[in-house]
């Protein structure tokens, strides 16, 4: 069985705190930091940018996860990139060139990352295994913290597993992940573990045990 990683959603943290709450869930175990980027536009709701990004970015000493769900990506990519994104994710839904975009991703330096909304379908990706590093199974639909696991994705997760064969590509999955749907997606192929809402809970940067126990239960 393969390592899972577990990356905490900082959508989930506390916003004037964003330093300090990477730090807390570096020091508690995480594996990968997920930075959540919306646009009001591609998704129906805000966070920040590349310059939040690059300020997150002094407190993260492993890999910093940027899921950019904006529409279009392109013109932000070097904007990531230059912020110290490791992994920059983009949606297969956010425009009609992903192969551009995937391309433009890697010469930017960072790992390429493809998200597939609930959705969508895997067909697409059989003609992008050669340029991704990472693909983004999303569990629910993208724009917020703490929604229900779409359990129709789990089929999907197996399917995309079977596509990618002995292909060095990361199976991540974004959304309503808790104690008790991470075995499922376990067990169907995926090894990075988004979670906001279930490693937030209960704790803060004041009092960051719970982060550890959350993360450990996961
Ligand atoms: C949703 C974001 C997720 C979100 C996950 O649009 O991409 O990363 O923070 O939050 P939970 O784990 O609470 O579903
Ligand atoms: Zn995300």
């Amino acid at each position: 069985s393969r390592a899972i990683k577990i990356a905490p959603s900082i959508l989930s943290a506390d916003f004037a705190n964003f330093g300090a709450e990477c730090e807390a869930i570096e020091a508690q175990g995480c594996d990968w930091v997920h930075v959540d980027v919306m646009d009001g536009h591609f998704v129906p709701n805000i966070t920040f940018g590349p310059s939040t990004c690059a300020a997150i970015r002094k407190h993260i000493k492993g890999v910093m996860d940027v899921h950019l769900m904006i529409a279009p990506v392109d013109p932000y990519i070097e904007a990531f990139a230059s912020a110290g994104a490791d992994v920059i994710t983009a949606h297969l839904e956010a425009g009609p060139h992903i192969h551009r975009t995937l391309q433009a991703i890697r010469a930017s330096g960072a790992k390429a990352g493809l998200a597939l909304n609930p959705g969508t379908g895997i067909e697409s990706v059989a003609h992008l295994l050669d340029m991704v590093d990472l693909i983004c199974v999303m569990t629910v639909n993208p724009g917020f913290g703490g929604q229900k696991f779409i359990h129709s994705q789990v089929d999907k997760v197996r399917s995309l597993r079977a596509m990618i064969g002995d292909r060095p590509i990361h199976i991540e999955i974004d959304g309503g992940v808790t104690v008790e749907t991470a075995p499922l997606v376990a067990a169907a192929g995926a090894d990075v573990l988004v979670a906001g809402s279930a490693v937030f809970k209960g704790g803060s940067v004041g009092n960051p045990a719970p982060y550890g126990e959350n993360i450990r239960a996961i």
